[in-house]
């Protein structure tokens, strides 16, 4: 799968209108995610921007059209083969969402045990390996419970990427934490790209983060992506509704 200007594709949001109740959300929304680069997808809050990772994650379908990942219509897999396909996806939530019982190491743990068949030390190496590269190798065996919000966040980031996925999605990754932790998750986010030329979608409001990191910057707007560019291009946006966010200005077609 190519774009329109023959970048290869790992994923495409086609022409997808998608509603809650009779709200409508996504309206005939389409984004283009370029192999090997990151596309981050900014917005208002409520725009429809983790709705986007949900879809891309099989985790949801739309009532029109296509959701394409590494060459099959999701909108046309069986559950069985959605699944399958969403091994190789990495989701981190939002909201951390690690099972309270188990230890860090045992919740970064879980998509190798279900899905492959390292033995224990092997798991136990790579789990570590995950930890390490967003600094929490220290919280191996420590329960979610014990540890503070920012760190919570990072756990789920190392299982989201622990099996190496072909195309990671992060939803928010840096937001709640300080200012050199969300260095360090931009810079594990930069990393893991060019150590695995590793895909990634990221949702984020954390702009000095966005620049540093994106390859390609998406805006959505009124259910449609409305800007779609590089980095640098959407920084210089002549599109007043980019400028406004960008700017985080109360004046302009965006009303508040
Ligand atoms: N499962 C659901 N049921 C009903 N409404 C939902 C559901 N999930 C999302 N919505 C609604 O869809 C809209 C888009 O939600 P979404 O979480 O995608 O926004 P967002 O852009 O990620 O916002 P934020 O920046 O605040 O995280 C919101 O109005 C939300 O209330
Ligand atoms: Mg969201």
């Amino acid at each position: 799968m190519n774009s329109k200007n023959g970048r290869s594709l790992i994923a495409r949001v086609d022409g997808v209108t998608l509603s809650f109740g009779d709200r409508i959300v996504l309206k005939n929304c389409s984004l283009d995610v370029v192999e090997g680069a990151i596309t981050c997808i900014i917005g208002l809050s409520g725009a429809g921007k983790s709705t986007i990772l949900r879809l891309l994650d099989g985790l949801l379908l739309p009532s029109e059209g296509h959701i394409y990942v590494l060459g099959s219509d999701l909108c046309h897999l069986s559950e069985e083969q959605v699944n399958v396909m969403r091994q190789k996806i990495g989701l981190s939530f939002q909201f951390a969402a690690l099972l309270d019982s188990l230890s860090v190491g045992d919740n970064v743990a879980l998509p190798l045990r279900e899905h492959t068949k390292l033995s224990r030390a092997e798991i136990r190496q790579t789990v570590f390996e995950a930890l390490d590269s967003v600094g929490l190798a220290h919280a191996y065996d420590d329960l979610p419970a014990e540890l503070s919000g920012g760190m919570l966040k990072r756990a789920g980031f190392a299982r989201a990427i622990v099996t190496r996925p072909a195309l990671v999605l992060y939803d928010e990754p840096t937001t709640g934490l300080d200012p050199i932790v969300s260095k360090l998750i931009t810079e594990t986010i930069l990393k893991l790209r060019s150590k695995l030329n590793g895909t990634a979608v990221v949702i984020s409001h954390d702009l000095p983060s966005i620049f540093t990191m994106a390859d390609y910057i998406a805006m959505l707007f009124e259910g449609a992506i409305i800007a779609y560019d590089t980095a640098d291009r959407i920084r210089n946006s002549p599109n007043p509704i980019v400028q406004q966010f960008l700017q985080g200005s109360e004046a302009g077609p965006i009303q508040i």
